[in-house]
């Protein structure tokens, strides 16, 4: 069983590997069908025979992802930051928030959305949504603090965006909720307006995506907090609908 188990893992980060390596654009690595190509099949050698499924677990998968990331000095967030934000929830995870980059208390903790605006989310999600936290999954565009909490530049975004959407490839979720303009915009692309775009349903590697406005947006504008709060409450009601999740109460 171990050594299935470790068989697993190295498939799972070998895969995990070619992909990211053909998503920055890098030469494939030695390992990858092309290098495989190289070597001659020899049909006199016994196959090997792995007797349960090698289906991608995702749980693996992710572990693999984050190994790939390693000690991540791709961009410059790398010199500031104190921790790498993964991610964390369920692997098998129906709905994906994604946000923008971590701030201060996430950099310090290594996990996303546990200052004030992820205390909103929390809420959102248990007392809006009727989920755990755990039961979903959250993560960012950008895996590094930008310093003083500053936009992500566009060299951060195109560096790191290829391990969300390892991510979202992954999990395969029903619905993807994008948080706020930056998330909107680097996944949607062209000139996403957050005012114009919530609400509305778009798509993402084929999967419905809802944006809504951003936890900290809500957080930073007390004098329109019951505005938005509701604007947030009907798109997180459409995002239930499409999950068949029924809406107890009007939050
Ligand atoms: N804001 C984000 O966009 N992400 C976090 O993880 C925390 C705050």
């Amino acid at each position: 069983m171990e050594i299935e188990y470790e068989i697993r893992e190295v498939f799972e980060l070998l895969k995990s590997q070619i992909r990211m390596h053909r998503d920055i654009g890098m030469d494939p690595p030695f390992l990858s069908p092309e290098g495989l190509r190289a070597f001659k099949y020899n049909p006199d050698v016994e196959k090997p025979s792995i007797s349960h499924s090698m289906a991608e677990d995702p749980a693996l998968s992710l572990e693999s992802l984050r190994t790939t990331i390693g000690d991540c000095q791709r961009c410059k967030l790398s010199k500031k930051r104190t921790h790498i934000v993964f991610g964390e929830g369920s692997p098998l995870a129906r709905l994906v928030f994604v946000g923008e980059a971590p701030g201060r208390e996430e950099d310090v903790a290594g996990r996303p959305f546990v200052g004030e605006a992820g205390k909103l989310l929390t809420r959102i999600i248990q007392n809006g949504i009727g989920l755990n936290r755990e039961d979903v999954y959250i993560c960012n565009v950008i895996k590094c603090r930008p310093p003083n909490n500053r936009d992500p530049e566009q060299d951060e975004i195109e560096t790191c965006i290829p391990f969300l959407k390892e991510q979202i490839r992954i999990i395969r979720p029903e619905v993807i909720c994008v948080l706020g303009r930056v998330a909107g915009r680097s996944l949607l692309g062209g000139d996403f307006k957050i005012t114009n775009e919530r609400g509305r349903w778009h798509s993402y590697m084929d999967i419905p995506l809802m944006p809504t406005y951003h936890p900290a947006y809500i957080v930073r504008n007390p004098s329109q907090e019951n505005r938005l709060k509701r604007d947030v409450w009907e798109d997180v009601k459409k995002i239930m609908k499409v999950l068949g999740l029924e809406v107890k109460r009007n939050v």
